[in-house]
């Protein structure tokens, strides 16, 4: 046993870095959040460009403060005017010094979305002014993607001819974007579809999410329990890291309430006094056995004192979800990012307006869903741990399950970790040669 809980530990630290590092999740394979710019009109000195940023990510989002995108510019390229958007510098535009000035005049500049409902109509433009927040594409069909239009001329002395920029960064932890490169350029639909017209030239630039690159420490963890068994598994202690020790104790004032923090900077979390000291703690319940199916309860609890998650999600990977029967109050997707027929990975998230905000500590800062599963007679069973989740990610982010030896068993049973261990060597080796 203790050969093979070495072989475990090794091969889960080998398999979650190899696939941050390359930012691949093989959960979403081909997640990713695109900037593309059109090239809609040029001529030496002025150059329209529409910019939209997609996220083409099934279950990731960003979140308030929003995307702040960075370019370097090539050549000395000035902004002179933005719509749907913003700079947040104008720069020395001192070499414009007759008449009006430009936008921006930076060799980097950093570009902001509008605030929802703040901007004046002549600034906006469609899939503007969302304060920066991109949902998931599962969540949203429309929220996912952002834009804006600008118009381009240089300083004085440069010829004028456009070219594109390059180190892109959408300033959301853990992404990083490769340079642009050319790509077939986008149709736009006129006269009801019966005509179309084209960009001159489109790019694209894609950037990739790497939790690793994110934050050192995991973000969540997940505690188990069952009706058949006596005790909660807890999270695993320091599951999130006990050497940032800053935590509120039961009673005390967050700080959010004492300090004023800049509404356009990610707040770093504060949690609660706990055990894991995680923002975000899940627990999984066994609940009901009935003779054709089972019940499962699942409660995510915000322990960040500093943040309300709105549009949050869920992703679980367990081997019964291809059989799910009914989910209650939570809107459930399947994801088969392979269409190979394997199911066994479903993404929750909350309802409009009911309980798609997992408010903050100190609220009431839980949601909860049970499903209904469908036993599947070749593989169901309650022993060596199989009722519980393979996975869990929250947010996109993985969160750490107790240890397999821990697991709830059935009354004399074996320990679980044996099989587990293998599987998921397994696994990971499968992904390493993928990766
Ligand atoms: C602003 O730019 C001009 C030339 O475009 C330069 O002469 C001047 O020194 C710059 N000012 C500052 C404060 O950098
Ligand atoms: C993008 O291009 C610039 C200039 O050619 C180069 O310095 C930089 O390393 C490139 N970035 C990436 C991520 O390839
Ligand atoms: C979270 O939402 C609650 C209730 O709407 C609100 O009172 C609180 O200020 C919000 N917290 C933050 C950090 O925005
Ligand atoms: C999973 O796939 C099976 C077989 O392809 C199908 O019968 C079942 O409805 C799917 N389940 C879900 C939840 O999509």
């Amino acid at each position: 046993m203790g050969i093979l809980n070495l072989l475990f530990t090794v091969t889960i630290i080998l398999c979650i870095n190899s696939s941050h590092i390359h930012g691949y999740d093989p959960l979403d394979p081909y997640g990713k959040i695109i900037i593309k710019w059109d090239l809609l009109l040029s001529s030496p000195g002025h150059h329209e460009v529409k910019v939209t940023l997609e996220n083409k990510q099934e279950y990731r989002h960003v979140e308030k403060p929003g995307w702040k995108l960075r370019w370097h510019w090539v050549n000395k390229e000035v902004i002179w005017d933005m719509r749907g958007a913003e700079t947040t510098e104008q720069g020395n535009c001192s070499a414009f010094a007759s008449g009006t000035l430009p936008h921006c005049c930076l060799r980097r500049p950093t570009i902001v979305d509008l605030l929802p409902g703040a901007a004046p109509l002549n600034s906006q433009v469609s899939n503007c002014c969302r304060g920066g927040v991109l949902t998931s594409m599962s969540q949203d069909h429309i929220n996912h993607v952002s834009a804006f239009h600008m118009s381009i001329g240089s300083f004085p002395d440069d010829p004028g001819e456009f070219s594109m920029p390059y180190n892109f960064d959408i300033g959301v932890p853990g992404y990083s974007c490769d340079n642009a490169t050319s790509v077939v350029p986008t149709k736009y639909i006129a006269d009801k579809g019966r005509h179309k017209t084209q960009a001159l030239a489109t790019w694209e630039a894609v950037c990739v999410y790497s939790q690793f690159r994110s934050s050192q420490s995991p973000k969540c963890c997940v505690s188990l329990s069952a009706f058949y068994y006596q005790n909660i598994v807890p999270c695993p202690v320091c599951s999130c890291g006990c050497s940032s020790s800053h935590c509120v104790k039961p009673g005390e004032t967050p700080p959010y309430l004492q300090q004023k923090h800049n509404p356009e900077e990610e707040v770093s979390p504060v949690v609660e006094c706990t055990k894991h000291m995680c923002p975000i703690h899940i627990h999984w319940h066994v609940k009901v056995n009935y003779r054709e199916y089972w019940r499962v309860k699942i409660t995510a609890s915000n322990y960040n004192t500093m943040k309300n998650y709105s549009d949050w999600n869920l992703v679980v990977l367990h081997p019964n979800l291809k059989s799910v029967q009914q989910v209650f109050s939570f809107n459930y997707k399947s994801l088969t990012p392979y269409n190979d027929g394997i199911n066994d990975t479903g993404m929750f998230w909350g309802v409009k307006f009911y309980n798609d905000v997992l408010l903050q500590a100190g609220e009431i800062g839980n949601v909860q869903t049970e499903l209904l599963l469908k036993k599947d007679m070749v593989d169901f069973t309650f022993r060596e741990g199989w009722a519980f989740p393979r996975r869990i990610l929250f947010n996109g982010d993985e969160c750490v399950m107790p240890s397999p030896d821990d697991y709830p068993r059935l009354p004399n049973s074996v320990s679980p970790s044996a099989v587990i261990s293998i599987l998921t060597i397994v696994f990971c080796f499968l992904l390493l040669l993928l990766a």
